[in-house]
């Protein structure tokens, strides 16, 4: 069956996810292409996807720049309904003739329009609504095919649509949450213009994965390494239900896992039917990663050694198959990303260079977010302890010590994970935290220990807000929980004689520390 779907062109805007995210909440399959696909390369989409629509994201350029972005003009005549968001927004004003110039007052943040026609996009909407804009160019001039239905005060067409063809664009953002009801507005684009029926729901996913798996392994043998995320977690037992005794999960312990994981780990999986391997690789990581202090470098050794470790265990019981948990935003980051800057290398089981001959790669999850994957985890019955777990970074805690790791700063680091954990917990605030942990700062601090001058280290402790973890916000928990967290993280552990508070979002900062 094929899903009505609305293709998301990637002009670099910080915000694709998002749309794409925005646009299946709605039960409307959606997928980011790069802005420069060609026309032949839609068609080629459009044997596997009934393409409903396309939105044209924003995006950092300013559309005379020189190499501007720009998309194929032949889509304009397609008859696909298009709406452009922000850069989109110019650069369809700018495709038709419009006049677009550097905004004469530039917006951003908080901006308030008025609906001058409450149509398409805007169906139903009220005359003041409150968005969200962010932009250096606005359109000042539209052709006679085209009408507005919306201004801002410094922006004349914030909103328009073409007279006779499908095309509309909005200056603001409806995708994010300050955007009082760009829900609304996405949804009328969906569904008004575009005509798509709901029809990518969970419930069909698990049947049709499974049976996909299935297909291509048939009695093949199959690995995957399983971290005992929410990802691999929800993919190990989807492809245990699939093939049955001939799955293998291996679980590599490289001694970065939280307090008492690798135990609940296997504990957790032993009550299903599934052949469960767990690898003691403790000091050949350490070993490895002696002297080493650049995140960069560490991110690296992690990811080449964990590949090792690996590859030794799916040799030994030849595996054929291997299956990875890999998610959609894993396979855009590390498929097209012309406009995104890499900022660090993300080490998980998604992308093993390896080394063996498998028959294929299966990735059963790769076209879900994480919030839907926490939807299938759901449906596969697993249990709330591993449904909303942290994401934790692949590497561990080796990227939440600053500097060298040695065993004994893996010990503190330990320790002050579980005392974060142990008082977020209680006080209830981790069904709306996104993570939180402890980082073992690098720097040493004077304090007083037993009346005695002590000299140790700087633990800092940073929780978060996010939905999909592109940005987040460090969350403004209640001091009376710092107190308990820096007071325990003092007294327990006697290394530490200093606790402070991460009070920086995403951006400019990441949510781990290195
Ligand atoms: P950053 O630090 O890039 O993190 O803002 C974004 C999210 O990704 C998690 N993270 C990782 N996940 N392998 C993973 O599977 C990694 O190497 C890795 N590094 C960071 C991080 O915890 C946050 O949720």
């Amino acid at each position: 069956m094929k899903f009505d779907t609305i293709l998301v062109l990637d002009f670099g805007g910080q915000y694709c996810h998002l749309i794409a995210r925005r646009v299946r909440e709605h039960e409307v399959y959606s997928e980011i292409v790069p802005y420069d696909i060609t026309p032949n390369q839609i068609k080629v989409l459009g044997e596997k996807f009934n393409i409903k629509g396309m939105i044209l994201s924003g995006g950092p350029s300013s559309i005379y720049e020189e190499n501007a972005p720009r998309c194929s003009p032949d889509f304009f005549n397609l008859n696909i309904p298009i709406l452009g968001l922000c850069y989109g927004h110019q650069l369809i004003a700018f495709f038709f003739g419009g006049k677009v110039e550097p905004a004469r007052t530039k917006e951003y943040g908080i901006s308030y329009a008025v609906v001058d026609s409450p149509r398409s996009l805007l169906k139903d909407l009220k005359e003041n609504q409150k968005v969200w804009m962010s932009h250096g160019d606005t359109v000042y001039e539209l052709p006679e095919e085209f009408e507005i239905l919306a201004h801002t005060k410094n922006c004349p067409i914030a909103a328009f649509k073409h007279k006779e063809k499908p095309i509309c664009g909005l200056q603001w953002h409806p995708e994010v949450i300050h955007t009082e009801n760009g829900t609304a507005m996405l949804r009328n684009f969906v569904f008004e213009v575009c005509g798509c029926e709901p029809n990518w729901m969970m419930e069909d996913f698990v049947t049709r994965a499974i049976n996909e798996v299935r297909r291509i392994v048939r009695n093949g043998r199959c690995v995957i390494g399983l971290s005992g995320g929410v990802d691999s977690s929800t993919a190990t037992i989807l492809a245990s239900r699939a093939v049955g005794k001939n799955l293998a999960a291996v679980f590599v312990d490289h001694g970065f896992m939280r307090e008492g994981e690798p135990d609940f780990i296997q504990n957790f999986f032993k009550k299903f039917d599934i052949s469960f391997l767990s690898v003691d690789a403790r000091r050949r990581f350490l070993h490895k990663l002696k002297g080493v202090t650049d995140p960069e470098r560490k991110r690296k050794i992690i990811g080449e050694e964990f590949v090792r470790v690996f590859e030794e265990v799916a040799e030994k019981i030849e595996a054929d198959y291997l299956m990875q948990g890999t998610i959609y935003p894993d396979r855009i980051e590390s498929g097209f990303g012309k406009h995104s800057e890499k900022i660090k290398t993300h080490h998980n089981v998604a992308g093993l260079p390896t080394k063996i001959k498998f028959k294929e790669i299966v990735e059963p999850l790769r076209d879900l977010y994480k919030d839907e994957v926490r939807k299938v985890a759901e449906k596969l019955g697993l249990s709330k302890q591993i449904v909303q777990r942290q994401p934790f970074p692949g590497p561990g805690l080796a990227v939440r010590i600053i500097g060298e790791i040695t065993q004994g700063k893996i010990d503190v680091v330990r320790k002050a994970d579980r005392i974060v954990t142990e008082v977020i917990e209680a006080g209830k605030l981790n069904e709306s935290l996104w993570q939180y942990f402890a980082v073992l700062t690098d720097s040493k601090t004077t304090g007083i220990k037993g009346d005695a001058r002590a000299y140790g280290y700087t633990i800092a402790v940073r929780t978060l807000e996010s939905k999909e973890a592109m940005t987040a916000n460090f969350a403004k928990i209640p001091y009376e929980i710092l107190e308990k967290i820096s007071t325990r993280i003092t007294n327990e552990i006697p290394e530490v004689t200093r606790v402070v508070y991460d009070i920086t979002h995403k951006p400019p900062a990441t949510i781990e520390w290195e």
